[in-house]
């Protein structure tokens, strides 16, 4: 690891870890200088154990920064082994992190902007969407999840903007892909630029749209990572290059995760998609 990455390295003290749904958490760190230092968009790496076990971090977007109180939150779903055992930390234990890691959105492009969000894709929306409106920016919000129960922070949302939700079985909303409400939005009304966090489908949809539509935007991107510092290649992705293949491979977690929607490439031949994982065979 390069020195100015080791410096990222920080200790957190965990202030809250509770499941918000059955299977998705919501963890408050005291972590003072990451929250000076990141911006929304920005993703860190949790050693979820003090111990050997899991060897690699896990990667995980800022949900949320308060500067003021020093802390960070982030919003987790429960998938395998790391986030397992992040259940089980309490409040008060040390949690080393490292970050802040990545680019991050811009919102420097709009005056009303668009955040689209699809399951856990939501988390990092809540972080933009502060400082949008701190900037007397207009959002105007699209959630989608698989129930009710899952669009997260839809509250925390409407005190920010409009915001139109769908679900998967139509507990809440309209039972929809959250492209449904967007393309309905910009029959009529228009945005400058759209942000988005979700599964690569619906980024892949999103990337159409606004092409259709000739506005700009950015997708957050999530691939596997190992190092997340650049280091390993494990997340590389494939985006349009002025290479003789027409493409070339950005790093999610060094490059990234934010790219313009123009440039990231979702069909490549299937030989050639570099999916995923550490190649050095460590979970
Ligand atoms: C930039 C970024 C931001 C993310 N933000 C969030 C977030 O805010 N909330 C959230 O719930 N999840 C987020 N994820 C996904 C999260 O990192 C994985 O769900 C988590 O690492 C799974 O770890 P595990 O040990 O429980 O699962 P395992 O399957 O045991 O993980 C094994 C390995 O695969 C990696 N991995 C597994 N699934 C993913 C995945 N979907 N994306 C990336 N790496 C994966 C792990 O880091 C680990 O190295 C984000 C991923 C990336 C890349
Ligand atoms: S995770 Fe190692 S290069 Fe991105």
């Amino acid at each position: 690891m390069l020195r100015e990455d080791a410096e990222k390295i920080q200790t957190a003290i965990i202030v809250d870890n509770r499941p918000l749904v059955s299977d998705v958490y919501h963890l408050i760190l005291k972590a003072p200088k990451l929250a000076s230092e990141a911006k929304p968009g920005q993703f860190v790496m949790v050693k979820v154990a003090s111990g050997l076990e899991p060897t690699l971090r896990r990667p995980f977007s800022l949900h949320r920064l308060d500067r003021r109180a020093g802390q960070v939150e982030i919003i987790y779903q429960v998938i395998g082994k790391g986030t397992d055992i992040l259940t089980e930390r309490k409040p008060g234990e040390q949690l080393e992190i490292l970050g802040p890691l990545g680019n991050g959105f811009c919102l420097q492009e709009g005056k009303r902007v668009g955040l689209v969000g699809g399951g856990m894709g939501i988390a990092p929306l809540l972080a933009v969407a502060e400082q949008a409106v701190q900037e007397a920016i207009e959002v105007v919000v699209f959630l989608g999840a698989r129930t009710g129960d899952y669009l997260l922070a839809k509250e925390e949302f409407e005190h920010l903007g409009q915001v139109f939700v769908v679900t998967d079985d139509g507990s809440v909303g309209e039972k929809a892909l959250v492209s449904k409400p967007l393309e309905e939005y910009l029959q009529n009304q228009q945005l400058d630029l759209i942000l988005a966090c979700g599964p690569t489908p619906m980024l892949k949809a999103l990337a159409g749209i606004v092409e259709t539509q000739g506005i700009k935007a950015q997708l957050s991107l999530e691939q596997r990572m190992g190092c997340g510092v650049g280091a390993c290649l494990g997340c590389a992705f494939p985006v349009k290059a002025a290479t003789p293949e027409g493409y070339t491979y950005k790093r999610v977690c060094h490059d990234g995760p934010v790219f313009g929607a123009h440039e990231v490439l979702f069909s490549v031949p299937k030989e050639v998609t570099k999916q995923g994982g550490c190649s050095c065979g460590q979970s």
